[in-house]
């Protein structure tokens, strides 16, 4: 793969803010390079910059994931990975990135405000990408793909087939967003990775690592991609007290899945309720920590649940979604509760 030809050019002519530290990968030292307050006043250790390529926790991840260090990109969310994917390859004005709704809405919104076009082909009403109509709508502005699996909102896996043919036919990136792919019973893609340098596998800590408030989301892809992500991004994007986190999230990993089985047990509680309402058209399988669930009336249900002080998501308006409320799976009081006030609900016209 020549990465000349799927990074903006502009972009490789870029000359990288460097930071001192890069150059260093010892622990001790004298640091007088980046004129921060020597002392540590507050006896946190927060009085440093943090490692601006996170190196440690790199280390254990390639591990965890069976990938390499230089495979791994981190980032402030997965969202600051879909921004510099988007804008690492698209030309304003000129570049297209195409999505697949209904789906996640970020990856729409990184590229409007950076004036990338985006195209738009509705997945079939299997919630499976529609091939045909990508492969037609896919031209040489088409820079990225961004899927998603299991997608966010409709919690379904992507065949595999279908996206083998895009990453074998499509010149450009395609990114896997795999946000809830620890709640699925698919392998997801990293095992694939060094098969398709056309590759970026996103997953985060956000979900099943149960770290969203940390913000810490990770780019798997291949080290030329990863160089320059490197490159773009703020030097210090991932800080000390989220680094902290994250490696004690790894300290963890057998109490995370203990709590993957419990949300998984209770994403089947609720779909069984849930399928037992009056109100419920269907309820989507799911592979993901949540459930799509299509309402005769979305909107009073929806109302109703507020009233309660239960907050879920309305999906409504996304293609295919008509009478679609997305609700996360919670701790089992809270699943409880949800129940409790769907069964006390009463239509009022
Ligand atoms: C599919 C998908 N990708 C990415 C994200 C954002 O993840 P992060 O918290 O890592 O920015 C979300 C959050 O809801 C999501 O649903």
């Amino acid at each position: 793969m020549k990465v000349q030809q799927l990074i903006r050019p502009e972009i490789l002519r870029v000359t990288p803010y460097r930071s001192a530290r890069e150059e260093y990968r010892g622990k001790e030292a004298i640091w007088l390079d980046a004129n921060e307050n020597a002392y540590d006043i507050h006896q946190n250790g927060l009085n440093r910059y943090p490692d601006p390529l996170q190196w440690e926790l790199k280390q254990r991840i390639a591990a965890w994931k069976g990938v390499s260090a230089d495979q791994i990109f981190l980032g402030n969310g997965s969202d600051e990975a879909i921004d510099l994917l988007i804008r690492a390859t698209c030309r304003p004005f000129r570049d297209e990135i195409l999505i697949t709704p209904p789906t996640y809405g970020m990856y729409q919104v990184l590229a409007e405000i950076q004036g990338v076009g985006v195209q738009r082909v509705v997945l079939n009403d299997r919630f499976q990408l529609d091939l045909p109509r990508i492969l037609s709508a896919i031209s040489f502005t088409t820079r990225l793909i961004f899927l998603c699996s299991p997608n966010n909102p409709t919690g379904n896996v992507l065949q595999r087939e279908d996206v083998d043919t895009l990453l074998k036919n499509f010149p450009g990136l395609v990114v896997i967003d795999e946000a809830y792919i620890d709640f699925a019973d698919d392998p997801g893609w990293l095992a694939g990775l060094n098969d398709h340098p056309n590759l970026v596998i996103l997953q985060t800590f956000s979900k099943a690592l149960g770290l969203a408030g940390a913000r810490l989301g990770m780019a798997f892809a291949h080290r030329e991609i990863i160089a320059v992500l490197n490159k773009i991004k703020f030097p210090y994007n991932v800080n000390e007290l989220t680094l902290a986190a994250a490696h004690r999230a790894l300290d963890q990993l057998p109490a995370m899945q203990r709590t993957l089985e419990y949300i998984r047990e209770q994403r089947q509680w609720l779909y069984v309720r849930l399928k037992a309402h009056p109100d419920v058209v269907t309820v989507y399988p799911s592979q993901a920590n949540f459930l799509l669930v299509r309402f005769r009336h979305a909107a009073s249900i929806l109302r109703h649940l507020l009233q309660r002080g239960i907050v879920v998501r309305d999906r409504s308006r996304l293609p295919q979604c008509e009478g679609c409320l997305r609700i996360t799976v919670g701790t089992e009081e809270e699943n409880r509760l949800l129940i409790q006030a769907l069964n006390e609900w009463e239509l009022v016209q």
